[in-house]
C-alpha cells in the first residue's frame, strides 16, 4: 500500500509520513537529536540553503570524519544529486544532500528491479536551519551496499547514523545496531529500487 503511494505521490507523501520518523528508544532529547524533528525549521530558498550549507559544510566534514568512518571519507568530493540542500521530514525535518560514491554510478538511473552495486555507498548529510536563523549541523546518514548475503535481512544494506561530532549513533552491522533498524524498515517501501528513495524531482540535478 505505502509502496503503491510512494510511487504514485514520490516524496509527498513520505512527507506526510513523518511521523514514522521518530522511534521508540531513543533518549536524546536536545535538537542534536537527529531522530526529533524539529519544530521550526525554515523556509529556505535554493539559494539560501546553499549559502548555509556553503558556511557549514566545512564544519560538518571535520565533525563526521572524528567517526574515523572509511566509508564516507571525503564524501564532499563525490557526485551530488540535488541542485541544493532539501528539507527532509523523514530526517528530521533537516535540510539534507545526496551525494553517492562512485561505486553507485547508477544511483541516479536505477530502473525498477536494478540494484546498486556492492561498494556502493550513499551519503546524506544534514543541517538544521530554525525560522530564527540559527544553524548547526546535523547528523549524517549513510546506507552502504554489502556484499551478497552479508546481510539478508536488509538485503545487505548496512545502515549508518553518525551525530554531528563524529559519534556513533548507531551501525546495522555494529554497534548499537537495534537503535538504526528503523531506518530499513522505512526504507524497504522503496524495495522496487533497491531501497533507495532517491531525491524529490524538483532538486534533481540533470542528468
Ligand atoms: C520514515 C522513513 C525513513 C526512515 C525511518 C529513514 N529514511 Fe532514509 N530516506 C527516506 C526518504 C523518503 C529518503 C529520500 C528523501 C530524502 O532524502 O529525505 C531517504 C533517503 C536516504 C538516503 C539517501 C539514499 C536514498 O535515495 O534513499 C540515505 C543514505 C538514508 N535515507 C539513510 C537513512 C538512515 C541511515 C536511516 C536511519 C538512521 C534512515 N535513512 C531512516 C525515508 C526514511
Amino acid at each position: 500500500m505505502i509502496r503503491r503511494h510512494l510511487r504514485a505521490a514520490g516524496i509527498a507523501l513520505a512527507v506526510t509520513l513523518s511521523g514514522f520518523a521518530p522511534v521508540a528508544g531513543h533518549t536524546q532529547t536536545t535538537d542534536q537529536d537527529a531522530h526529533l524533528a524539529i519544530e521550526n525549521p525554515a523556509d529556505l530558498t535554493k539559494d539560501d540553503a546553499l549559502k548555509y550549507y556553503k558556511s557549514l559544510s566545512g564544519r560538518m566534514a571535520r565533525g563526521y570524519a572524528a567517526a574515523q568512518l572509511d566509508v564516507i571519507r571525503n564524501y564532499q568530493n563525490w557526485p551530488l544529486f540535488n541542485d541544493a540542500p532539501y528539507i527532509s521530514a523523514t530526517h528530521g525535518q533537516r535540510y539534507v544532500n545526496s551525494y553517492a560514491n562512485r561505486v553507485a554510478s547508477n544511483y541516479g538511473t536505477l530502473q525498477e528491479g536494478e540494484v546498486l552495486p556492492a561498494g556502493s555507498v550513499l551519503a546524506k548529510d544534514s543541517m538544521t536551519v530554525t525560522d530564527e536563523g540559527n544553524t548547526h549541523p546535523g547528523a549524517m546518514f549513510v546506507m552502504e551496499k554489502l556484499p551478497a548475503g552479508t546481510s539478508p535481512e536488509t538485503a545487505d544494506w548496512r545502515y549508518i547514523m553518525v551525530m554531528p561530532d563524529g559519534s556513533l549513533f548507531g551501525d546495522t552491522m555494529g554497534f548499537r545496531a537495534p537503535a538504526v533498524a528503523y531506518c530499513h524498515v522505512c526504507h524497504e517501501a522503496v524495495a522496487e529500487r533497491d531501497y533507495t528513495f532517491y531525491v524529490p524531482e524538483e532538486y534533481r540535478l540533470a542528468e
